[in-house]
């Protein structure tokens, strides 16, 4: 049995005697040493971490264990959390594991089929507004306020702790920091948690130094690279259409601190990544996850060299939470009658 994220990570989190410790099986994900797309992308060592490995499918797991653990704690009958459909996703899980109601508020239409499916059947409360992210995300502000119900976003303290145990794996499995940390950049949460974890570990001498942060937003819901709100996000990667991040200030800390970028991707360059990734390297990971990807192929075409560099894309949701981007321009399969010689025949093996 996997110890989770509560019992494994106890004397860096804010457990308190009266903390329940308990586990989906969240953390302890793989890291995926990738040779042959490193060389497609120009890069020494490349490395992927896979999120989607997590119990509902994303890195939300590890901050949410955290989160409802402290809720629980704390006597609260209910978490809510506005979200484009991992939040609310894994906010599901872990409280139906403990008993608790889940309210999530979702943009109405534009979650993914998959993630939408994991909320209902985990039984939470769905609200769906006419609205996007950042609406959604102001109404669970003020409505955790005047009730008592907590609010399990990336704003409530308990999820970044959490969050931050992927960058301590990623030092003991590689014995030292990476060069470069590429990663996703939405409400801005994970990159936040991720620098922390670096941070600590740092200075717990355990590792040598930091990783540079390389966020990555896509071009239609860029506000940090474009250095002001964006009122109508839009991109295929509808985990981070989000036009305000919550986490603004904290992860461009993490980029000046770190020395790193957040920069942005577009939608096309998404989905070759996707492909690339999935093709070269046999992972698929929801559009989002490929955004780090598309990256680093984008600064190592423009010249920058990681040819002696080692470099770790997080790859944070799994590509079975949205299949019908695989799918969408999918080239026709063959259909054959039920016969062995007809089968042969087209594959041209006769
Ligand atoms: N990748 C995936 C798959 C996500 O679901 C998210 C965020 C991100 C990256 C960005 O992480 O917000 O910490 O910067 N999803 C949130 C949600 C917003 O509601 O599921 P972030």
């Amino acid at each position: 049995m996997k110890p989770g994220v509560l019992v494994k990570y106890r004397d860096s989190l804010p457990i308190a005697p009266g903390t329940p410790t308990f586990t989906l099986g969240e953390g302890d994900t793989p890291l995926v040493r990738c040779d042959r797309l490193a060389a497609k992308v120009g890069c020494g060592e490349l490395y992927l971490k896979l999120e989607g490995c997590n119990p509902t499918g994303s890195f939300k797991d590890r901050g949410m264990v955290v989160a409802v653990a402290k809720a629980v704690e704390a006597g609260s009958q209910g978490i809510m959390c506005a979200s484009t459909g991992n939040t609310s996703a894994s906010a599901a899980a872990y409280a139906a594991y403990c008993g608790l109601t889940a309210i999530i508020i979702v943009p109405g239409g534009r979650i993914t089929p998959g993630k939408l499916a994991q909320a209902v059947i985990y039984g939470a409360r769905v609200v769906a507004i006419d609205g996007n992210f950042d609406q959604a995300l102001k109404i669970v502000k003020a409505l955790t306020q005047s009730h008592p119900v907590t609010l399990v976003n990336s704003l409530n303290p308990h999820r970044i702790e959490g969050q931050k145990t992927a960058a301590f794996e990623i030092i003991d499995a590689l014995g030292d920091a990476p060069d470069y940390l590429f990663i996703p950049v939405g409400n801005a949460g994970n990159i936040t948690a991720y620098w922390k974890g670096f941070t600590e570990y740092y200075q717990q001498g355990r590792s040598r130094g930091r990783p540079r942060m390389m966020g990555f937003q896509a071009e239609g819901a860029a506000p940090i690279v474009r250095g002001h709100p964006v009122k109508e996000p839009e991109t295929v990667a509808s985990a981070i259409r989000i036009g305000n991040p919550a986490s603004w200030q904290s992860a461009t800390a993490a980029r000046d601190e770190s020395g790193g970028i957040i920069d942005m991707v577009s939608d096309d360059e998404i989905l070759s990544a996707q492909k690339l990734m999935a093709r070269e390297s046999g992972i698929f990971g929801e559009p989002a996850s490929a955004t780090p990807l598309a990256g680093l192929i984008k600064l190592s075409g423009q010249g920058m060299d990681f040819s002696a560099k080692k470099v770790v894309c997080v790859i944070t949701g799994n590509g079975l939470k949205d299949t019908d981007i695989a799918l969408k321009d999918a080239p026709p399969f063959l259909e054959l009658p039920a016969d062995v010689e007809a089968v042969e025949r087209a594959l041209g093996w006769k």
